[in-house]
């Protein structure tokens, strides 16, 4: 006896069952994320930025969560559309991403306030060890998709990250260029 289990479409890059839980990220959301706070609210707040859809699975010490993450196109001002970003609540617990479709970003930074940059596309896998914060950057014109498998224990801190990450993502001169942030 076999089950089908839970699959990806390449294509799509969406789940082929929808069975959890699904969240949309809005503009309005996502007050304070953008640096150009003229652009972003010059931007209706129900435009959709970011879904997540995830899969049911056991909760736990030792359970796993799955999900994609579909990042639209687009830009505030000439900041690259991203997702919040955050650090996990239990700082030990890492993450790893596998890029489904289109093309971007992923802005990693540890403890310090350092930050590197790794190319994410269909077929990238991302090591998120622990204690480092996580950020999706879309650069490309179409949907990126990545899915994410993390432990259920590590939580979500977004309050740790709320001045920003120390790079910013933006488009100039038609070229794609990661900017540090000057703080204080
Ligand atoms: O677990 C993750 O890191 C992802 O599933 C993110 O939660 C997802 O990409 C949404 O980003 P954020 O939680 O920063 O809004
Ligand atoms: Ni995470």
């Amino acid at each position: 006896p076999s089950s089908m289990p839970p699959g990806v479409a390449f294509l799509s890059g969406q789940f082929t069952a929808e069975n959890g839980i699904k969240k949309i990220t809005r503009c309005g959301d996502l007050s304070g994320v953008f640096y150009d706070r003229a652009a972003w609210q010059a931007i209706p707040v129900d435009t959709p930025v970011y879904r997540v859809e995830m899969l049911r699975s056991p909760q736990g010490e030792g359970e796993l969560f799955v999900g994609i993450t579909h990042l639209q196109p687009g830009r505030v001002g000439d900041e690259f559309y991203m997702t919040r970003g955050h650090f996990h609540q239990r700082r030990e617990q890492g993450e790893v991403y596998f890029g489904l479709r289109g093309t971007g970003l992923l802005l990693l930074q540890n403890e310090q306030g350092v930050a590197r940059l790794e190319q994410i596309s269909p077929g990238s896998v991302h090591i998120i060890p622990g204690f480092t914060a996580h950020r999706l950057i879309n650069t490309g014109s179409e949907v990126l998709s990545a899915l994410a498998v993390w432990p259920s224990v590590a939580g979500h801190d977004y309050a740790a990250l709320a001045h920003g990450f120390a790079l910013r993502v933006i488009e100039q001169d038609g070229k794609i260029q990661a900017k540090e942030v000057q703080h204080g």
